[in-house]
């Protein structure tokens, strides 16, 4: 029987990280909380994900004032954030005790829900998060990156749903970060989902191909529980759906999210305005609004497109651009079909531009390439052929097991590393993921506070994380 579709507002999340690469500041979010906390989400997405780099990295904001203030502003919304399983919300696996403290941390301050994943969908790299949010009462929706490959049937992320759901997942999400999914695809792969787990199914598709508001559709007829939009004014393009639309198109229907345009009203004009703003001073770029059809044929998600760009442009080869589209789903196809997602995609993306502008496919290897064809970032969904390995990793020899088992618990060292920068427990964290520039946050930080204007240094961001 179909019941009420849950709504899940992504405006303070993934959609400024998908439109205008994350830089949307607190003091532009809190004016608009009391209103947003009025309207009645199931839930509202608002951290994790690249929110946590672009606050160090660019905006000079502390991530964890950030949340609690979410939390004091929205008492009566659940509060989810996007956490990339061992990864947690840096590029690199990390120990069990420091995944751990980072999960408790969040619910301390704050988050309801955690929305776990895993770039390879290799299940052993969410155990530990799951666990530990478990511990702490959260809500675990567990999610499924989504890909196409000789490989990614139904069957199997049926399969991987099932061993999500006996990890202790509480719902089970499609993470369509390139915008994949056509409308057919969602509601096979929902039904097929409904048929193998009990879990509620969350629906997420970025607009990028233009085909998401139909495949949201045609998925909660199969049966969807949830799907995830955003406010009009930060909808569509590289985002998402927008919530007005789909709140409408479901009105009166056995779908009914409940909820009431006029208390949405509000958060539109607020952003509406605040989207007049970026468009003026650049922040979104109209490139980013459109259909992007290169989405369908070359399967690259749209951040991950405009990545390849900049890389490109740097190495002054903008005209490479179509060799390397191409040269993508061969370095996919030989790293055994990972899906493109952070950090997969980057670095997946990184050798492939490598391998195009050097002129010789794998003359310069890079040393994250080199680790996931190792297994450090686990299992790959297809067989990696030997001879390939060997040509990769001369000499060194492949893992099997899950790589944070060969971790020493880092935690404490890293205490001491960051103690002199830290005036809260969660600082270190913070010091963990970015060891590099960290320090100057923290620096910059405590001279705002002693009302000194620290110089603000301008970083070169790396790669756009999707
Ligand atoms: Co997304």
């Amino acid at each position: 029987m179909a019941t009420a579709v849950k709504i899940i507002e992504v405006a303070l999340r993934d959609a400024h990280q998908s439109l205008l690469a994350t830089r949307m500041t607190m003091d532009e979010m809190r004016p608009i909380l009391p209103a947003m906390n009025e309207v009645g989400y199931y839930a509202v997405e608002c951290w994790g994900g690249a929110t946590f780099d672009a606050c160090i990295r660019f905006l000079d904001e502390d991530p964890w004032e950030r949340l609690r203030i979410l939390r004091k502003e929205m008492p009566d919304t659940k509060l989810q954030m996007l956490f990339r399983g061992q990864n947690m919300l840096g590029y690199r696996p990390y120990a069990d005790d420091v995944v751990r403290y980072f999960v408790q941390k969040s619910v301390a301050n704050g988050i309801d829900i955690l929305r776990i994943f895993d770039a390879m969908n290799d299940a052993r790299n969410l155990q530990t998060a799951i666990d530990a949010a478990k511990q702490e009462k959260a809500h675990v929706q567990a999610a499924i990156s989504y890909t196409l490959s000789p490989v990614h049937s139904n069957e199997y992320f049926a399969q991987y749903a099932k061993q999500l759901e006996e990890m202790g997942a509480d719902s089970i999400c499609i993470k369509d970060m390139a915008g994949l999914l056509t409308p057919k695809a969602a509601f096979d792969l929902v039904q097929k989902l409904k048929q193998t787990v009990k879990l509620p199914i969350n629906l997420h598709s970025h607009y990028t191909s233009g085909l998401a508001s139909m495949s949201l559709l045609k998925g909660i007829e199969a049966g969807a529980d949830m799907i995830d939009t955003a406010i009009s004014p930060l909808a569509m393009g590289t985002s998402h759906s927008s919530t007005e639309s789909m709140v409408a198109a479901l009105r009166n229907t056995e779908y009914d999210t409940g909820l009431d345009l006029k208390k949405i009203e509000p958060v539109r004009q607020y952003f509406a305005k605040l989207r007049e703003k970026y468009l003026q001073n650049g922040q979104i770029s109209p490139k980013m609004l459109g259909v992007d059809a290169n989405t369908l044929l070359y399967q690259v998600p749209g951040g991950m497109l405009s990545n390849l760009l900049k890389q490109l442009k740097d190495a002054n080869k903008e005209d490479k651009l179509d060799e390397v589209l191409q040269e993508i789903p061969r370095v996919r196809q030989e790293a055994g079909y990972p899906p493109l997602v952070t950090p997969t995609s980057q670095i997946v993306g990184t050798q492939a531009v490598l391998n195009v502008i050097l002129g010789k496919r794998y003359q310069m290897v890079t040393k994250e390439f080199k680790a996931m064809i190792r297994g450090e970032y686990g299992k790959s969904p297809a067989p990696i052929n030997p001879e390939f390995a060997e040509q990769i990793l001369a000499g060194e020899s492949r893992i099997e097991c899950r790589f944070a088992d060969t971790l020493s618990p880092e935690l404490e060292q890293l205490k001491q590393q960051a103690t002199c920068y830290t005036i809260q427990p969660e600082d270190v964290l913070i010091y963990a993921m970015f060891p590099q520039i960290a320090p100057k946050f923290f620096e910059t930080r405590k001279q705002k506070q002693m009302g000194v204007d620290g110089d603000h240094v301008d970083y070169i961001q790396k790669s756009h994380p999707i």
